[in-house]
């Protein structure tokens, strides 16, 4: 290697010094232009951002009170096709990184609202809420399915920024999930816990838990 090489080579590495340093430079969260950017959610999340089970059809998920860090994952991996959804991609392609960081302070910020309408807890059956509640919150160790309070909290209000609430989210929406899991179409979740757990549930599970949560409160009582 000549001089000039490792004068190169001593440039990039400052050069890549320098980048990482700006683009690791946090945003600092606004959730008030993150309500300005979010009127583009409003059609399907709503502005409350507390979303909508449209039955037999798509479900958007509730964004209101989840984790800010864990708003801005999913965006960011809407926007790099590494979670994927015709409707979300267009979207999220239209936030810049900031935008993403200023929208989930928002939605983050915004009281939970629970999905449960009477007319849905009427259509369940007592033994699918049964069903349901035991895989949530004591699990089935002949079918090896951990609880699902386990990594998603006490009540499965959420923990910390990596396992987000699932209680009061819409029923539809769970269920998507699950199906999405067992069927390899959502699989952005570095260790592959969901899909693991996804693949041990039967079709009638995978309603019940989603039946049961979607009917229990979205915040602490
Ligand atoms: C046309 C309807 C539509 C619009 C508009 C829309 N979304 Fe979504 N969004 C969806 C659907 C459907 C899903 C569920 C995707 C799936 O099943 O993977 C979703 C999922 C999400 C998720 C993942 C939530 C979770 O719990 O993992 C986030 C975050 C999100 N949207 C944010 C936004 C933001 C921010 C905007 C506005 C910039 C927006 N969405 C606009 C339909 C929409
Ligand atoms: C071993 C830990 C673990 C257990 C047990 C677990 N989960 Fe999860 N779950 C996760 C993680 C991690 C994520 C977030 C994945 C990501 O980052 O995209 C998640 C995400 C989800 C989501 C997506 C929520 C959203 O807003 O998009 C649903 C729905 C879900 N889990 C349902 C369940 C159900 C139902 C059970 C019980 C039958 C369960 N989980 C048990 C770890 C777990």
């Amino acid at each position: 290697m000549n001089k000039n090489h490792i004068q190169g080579a001593g440039l990039s590495a400052c050069l890549l010094l320098f980048s990482l340093g700006v683009s690791a430079a946090p945003t600092t969260p606004d959730p008030a232009q993150g309500k300005a950017a979010a009127g583009l959610c409003e059609t399907c999340h709503k502005a409350d951002g507390s979303g909508q089970n449209i039955p037999d059809g798509e479900s958007w998920p509730r964004l209101a009170g989840l984790d800010a860090d864990y708003l801005t994952k999913q965006m960011q991996d809407f926007k790099t096709g590494k979670r994927r959804n015709p409707s979300m991609e267009a979207f999220a392609q239209m936030l810049d990184d900031e935008k993403i960081v200023h929208i989930s302070a928002w939605f983050a910020s915004l009281p939970a609202t629970t999905s449960g309408q009477p007319e849905d807890t009427e259509s369940y059956s007592a033994e699918q809420l049964e069903r349901g509640k035991q895989l949530a919150t004591v699990g089935d160790w002949d079918q090896y399915v951990v609880p699902c309070s386990r990594c998603h909290g006490p009540d499965n209000l959420g923990a910390g920024t990596v396992f987000p609430a699932i209680a009061g989210q819409h029923f539809g929406y769970i269920r998507d999930q699950l199906l999405d899991w067992q069927q390899g179409h959502r699989d952005n979740d570095a260790q592959e816990l969901m899909a693991t757990i996804a693949a041990r549930m039967s079709t009638e599970d995978v309603n019940a838990v989603a039946a049961w949560l979607s009917t229990q409160p979205a915040a602490a009582q």
